[in-house]
């Protein structure tokens, strides 16, 4: 007998008879900022508001019992791979790890749908990072289950935007009128055009704060602009600091260089430190995706200002939402 595969998402053939499961993401891929409005990042943030208060009371819940995610990654993470794997395990859920590619078989020359169709067969959500642009909708293309794009080369890193977002309303408590300002490698940076997009829902202004070589992609400041969000573009830090609500820092992404002399004539452009954060804001708070490679100082971590140790906290808790919402579970 022919086994049944479902041709469409959301036809729910895989739920035990009676169950019902709703809610707008129910079956959706994450793979871009650009899918989402202000009502959606409403509804993220109010169920990642909900995980972090079932975390801090119980710890762990069986919401996503049963269910399990493969972890798909092309290219070296900890904190996105392993904030899954905690926010799927905290949901009563198991993960498939495939964080080192080359001990599977696309070391034998497996393509991504055909690894993706075949993570599918025992998962039942995938998170992916790849090296190239559009990787994670090529792989949604090939998928029947719901893809999370954890990053596709230096296109976009949605799911961190989300949780930079849900951490900028977390610690300022809203969005709107704030000045943010960008720092470091903002051509290569994935995690900045993903942000720098989702900011543009909002009435914000940006700065833009990097080496002439690493300047934000035109295209994206061209999207910007037809929004109305007021941007502007510099090489030092100095002159905008003082009117800076959120400082987002980025690496350098020496990967990303064909050149290594270009990379060793920018890696050290900036470097946050005691002494140049005495000219920002005692309200305002320094953001960074991590790793970081030197560009802010050990001596600035205790700073109350510096955040991106709870910046990765926010992470966990918004992954658990968007895990639980593809999963019909929100
Ligand atoms: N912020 C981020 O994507 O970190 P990882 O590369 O460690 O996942």
């Amino acid at each position: 007998m022919a086994t049944y595969l479902p041709p469409f998402r959301n036809q729910s053939p895989y739920l035990p008879f009676g169950e019902q499961r709703t809610g707008r993401f129910y079956g959706k891929d994450i793979l871009s900022v650009k899918q989402f409005n202000r009502s959606d990042l409403e509804y993220i943030f109010g169920v990642a508001h909900e995980m972090r208060e079932m975390v801090e009371r119980i710890g762990t819940f069986d919401l996503l019992k049963g269910k399990i995610l493969a972890n798909l990654f092309y290219e070296p993470s900890t904190r996105t791979s392993s904030s899954f794997t905690s926010a799927m395990e905290r949901l009563g859920g198991s993960v498939i790890p495939i964080n080192e590619v080359r001990y599977s078989s696309v070391a034998k020359g497996e393509s991504l749908p055909d690894t993706v169709r075949t993570l599918e067969c025992y998962a039942d959500v995938i998170v992916l990072r790849h090296p190239e642009i559009g990787a994670s909708a090529l792989a949604a293309q090939y998928a029947r289950k719901p893809i999370i794009n954890a990053g596709d080369g230096v296109g976009e890193h949605p799911t961190q935007a989300l949780l930079d977002l849900f951490t900028i309303v977390g610690e300022l408590n809203h969005v709107d009128g704030l000045t943010v300002t960008m720092l470091g490698d903002l051509k290569y940076g994935r995690t900045v055009h993903s942000l720098a997009r989702l900011l543009s829902l909002y009435d914000v202004r940006l700065n833009y704060v990097s080496p002439e070589i690493l300047k934000m992609p035109s295209e994206i400041i061209a999207e910007l602009d037809e929004k109305g969000i007021v941007q502007k573009e510099y090489t030092s830090l100095e002159s905008v600091l003082p009117y800076t609500d959120v400082l987002y820092v980025t690496r350098v992404q020496k990967e990303r260089f064909e050149n290594q002399d270009e990379y060793e004539s920018v890696k050290g452009a900036y470097v946050i430190t005691p002494a140049i954060m005495q000219d920002a804001k005692d309200r305002m708070i320094v953001m960074h995706p991590l790793p970081r490679v030197g560009e802010i100082s050990l001596e600035f971590d205790q700073d109350p200002r510096a955040a991106y140790f709870r910046q990765m906290e926010y992470g966990l808790y918004v992954r658990m939402a968007l895990l639980a919402m593809v999963l019909g579970r929100a």
